[in-house]
């Protein structure tokens, strides 16, 4: 497989927008700014396909051959993200059919139908053409299929590939309507043409719900396949002619439509966007880096962020002065080995013309953008040496499960406030201030690597999962359970036999009921410390089976029935904590169960800081952050070392100011300071 020289830095270019003349002009400033790649032609089907019978490559042949004799890496798209209009016009199943039922005409992006016969011809053609003529170029780096994978279709193509789906999985319709358990209300289907898609045209209610989360959540995993096998198809048609260049699509972290880790293994090379927004705290930008890592657990490509401003939030702030540096350190100490832009030239029309970029409309390099940019190039050129392929590692996994994120948001009741990327959230931020290395890893993990597993608001617990968790924590690892866990199978029926059904051995409790709360409703947590918390949104009344209690309810009927567990197994520990519990508490919750699993912070006396570390085959590289908003003395561990980006030797009197980075490199084996 082909590599990147060093750290790709770049981002979306579309010189296919403006005149020749900006062409020259843009690769001076580029250079200037030390970009050394390009990813193009992500939108650009109706000009390499006029028609159905036509193409037209010699636009891009140009920007190629720019590209190509000014050295950049060129990262190459498909343009298949958006159709031509024409093919809409001549074959209109291509388009969309949305949740409410409507038939879209030509318009938007990310708008093709999964399941059309006629989608799939023409755009595997155009990758494989794509692939036949660019292919072999050296300086074309990566493939780029699509863009941003997204949304859902209800087309009678649809509904028809739905059933094929649904035969395979169940194989009997009786074992369908088990599955989705259809006797409630009568819905029982005796033939599989009876079968329709979940939307507001069957069995839909609110925004995505529907009165059978089971049938939903088998149309996400539906989804989810069909587009991976849109994926799939042109990827198999680059293949075709280029064995050499590693293939990626840009992922959107924690997006709740398609099961990243399925895809993973189908991708190269991870790549994401990461826009968060003004008030999106760093603690989870930094998780959807760890989840976009732990896809693969290898480093991954940052495909898109913007330099300063976006424009499709409702208040896009500019970034301040350092804070894309910031942002852009962050991403690389989480795993990635490129630092790409959308975009490089700002655009002249359209919803975009607001979106930051490089390259502002004054058109040339006297912005202070430009000179952020610049300089992190600059720096990024230096570490291009030391970075790239180190790795990440975690004694700490939190698991992630796009089934769990579905049957959850899915189900009715008891809470419409239980969301699953918030939860998960939760019990990261106490790693992320801790300081302390986390993977974020798929339900079917080898979970021996581990010491501490924390498996938030796992609702649903397929088979194995149970047997997998008792298995390692039998072996001396220590797990933490939560609300709103154990509940259902795989197909959203309820485990019988009491909550959290399968997980109750290993918690050493039975939840007999769970209250819901309102946000303004409250009860507490009385820890055995004697500390009291506020917790709401759910409560479960539980019962001691073998556990220890921790804390019980302060308030309510249920005053005095334990909240919070600890129970043994084999030579491991399960906690499990039944309430949402505010910031405080749980942080007191995770002191004892960090204690117990012996899991260690990167320094100890980091806080306020950001520290993160890589690993090369004979050194480890520190990353040490300041997100806060006041100024963070640097732990004792880099005393007398070196900063990688100054050169600055730092010491007890070093203060970083906010967005400050220092990168500290440590051989192994070699002792340093005091
Ligand atoms: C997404 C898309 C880009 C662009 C940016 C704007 O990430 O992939 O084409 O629209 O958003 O933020
Ligand atoms: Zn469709």
């Amino acid at each position: 497989m082909k590599k990147f020289r060093g750290i790709l830095y770049g981002g979306d270019y579309n010189p296919n927008q403006w005149p020749k003349e900006i062409w020259k002009e843009d690769m001076r400033i580029f250079k200037n700014a030390h970009i050394n790649s390009a990813t193009i032609n992500v939108f650009s089907w109706a000009k390499l396909q006029p028609s159905e019978d036509l193409y037209d490559f010699s636009q891009l042949d140009e920007i190629i051959a720019m590209l190509s004799e000014e050295n950049y890496e060129i990262v190459l798209a498909t343009s298949t993200g958006a159709l031509p209009a024409w093919m809409v016009a001549k074959y209109p199943e291509v388009a969309r059919t949305d949740y409410e039922g409507r038939h879209h005409k030509f318009g938007q992006r990310h708008n093709a139908c999964p399941n059309s016969p006629v989608f799939q011809k023409f755009s595997a053609a155009l990758a494989g053409k794509l692939a036949q003529r660019y292919g072999s170029n050296p300086h074309v780096k990566c493939w780029h299929i699509s863009n941003e994978y997204g949304g859902d279709c209800y087309c009678e193509n649809c509904e028809k590939a739905f059933r094929v789906w649904l035969k395979e999985k169940y194989k009997t319709i009786g074992a369908l309507n088990k599955a989705w358990n259809m006797e409630f209300w009568g819905h029982t289907v005796y033939d599989w043409d009876e079968i329709v898609l979940p939307n507001v045209l069957s069995e839909g209610f609110g925004n995505d719900r529907t009165a059978f989360a089971g049938i939903s959540i088998d149309y996400r995993r539906f989804n989810s396949d069909g587009m991976l096998s849109n994926y799939k198809n042109e990827r198999d048609a680059i293949r075709e002619f280029d064995k050499e260049t590693p293939i990626t699509t840009n992922l959107m972290g924690t997006y709740k439509g398609l099961d990243y880790f399925k895809w993973a293994k189908e991708m190269d090379i991870i790549s994401w966007d990461n826009y968060p927004s003004y008030n999106t705290p760093w603690s989870e930008s930094a998780m959807c880096h760890d989840l976009m890592r732990g896809l693969k657990n290898a480093p991954f490509m940052l495909m898109e962020q913007t330099p300063s401003q976006q424009n499709w939030q409702p208040y896009n702030s500019l970034k301040r002065p350092g804070q894309m540096r910031a942002q852009s350190y962050q991403t690389i100490a989480h795993g990635a080995d490129t630092i790409q832009f959308f975009q490089l030239r700002r655009s002249v029309g359209a919803c975009e013309k607001f979106h930051g970029a490089v390259i502002a409309h004054a058109g040339t390099e006297n912005t202070r953008v430009f000179r952020e940019v610049q300089q992190l190039g600059e720096e990024l050129e230096r570490l291009g040496d030391i970075l790239p392929g180190s790795v990440n590692e975690a004694k700490t996994g939190i698991v992630f499960d796009w089934d769990n994120y579905w049957a959850l948001e899915y189900t009715s009741g008891p809470s419409v406030d239980l969301t699953y990327v918030k939860h998960i959230h939760a019990y990261y931020e106490y790693f992320y201030d801790k300081n302390i290395a986390v993977n974020l890893i798929p339900v079917d993990a080898d979970f021996s690597s581990y010491q501490l597993i924390v498996a938030p608001v796992l609702y649903m617990v397929k088979e194995g999962m149970a047997e997998a968790l008792e298995e390692f924590v039998k072996n001396g690892g220590t797990l933490v359970l939560t609300y709103m866990s154990g509940i259902v199978g795989e197909s959203d029926n309820v485990h019988l036999g009491g909550y959290p059904g399968p997980l109750r051995k290993l918690a050493g409790v039975w939840v007999e009921e769970i209250d819901a709360l309102a946000p303004e409703q409250f009860n507490e947590v009385v820890m055995t410390s004697q500390k009291t918390y506020s917790c709401g949104l759910v409560c479960d009344l539980m019962h001691l089976e073998g556990a220890e209690c921790l804390g019980t309810y302060g308030t309510d009927f249920y005053e005095g029935m334990p909240a919070v567990t600890h129970n043994r197994f084999g030579k491991g520990h399960v906690y499990y904590v039944g309430t949402h519990i505010e910031k405080q508490g749980l942080y007191e919750i995770l002191n004892i169960v960090v204690n117990s699993a012996a899991v260690e912070s990167i320094v100890s006396d980091g806080d306020g800081l950001e520290i993160v570390c890589r690993k090369t085959q004979d050194s480890k590289i520190y990353f040490v952050m300041n997100f806060s908003e006041v100024q963070q003395p640097i732990p004792a561990l880099f005393y007398q070392c070196q900063d990688l980006l100054s050169g600055e030797i730092v010491s007890e009197n070093t203060l970083l100011k906010k967005y400050d980075v220092y990168i500290f490199e440590r051989k192994v084996g070699v002792s340093y300071g005091k």
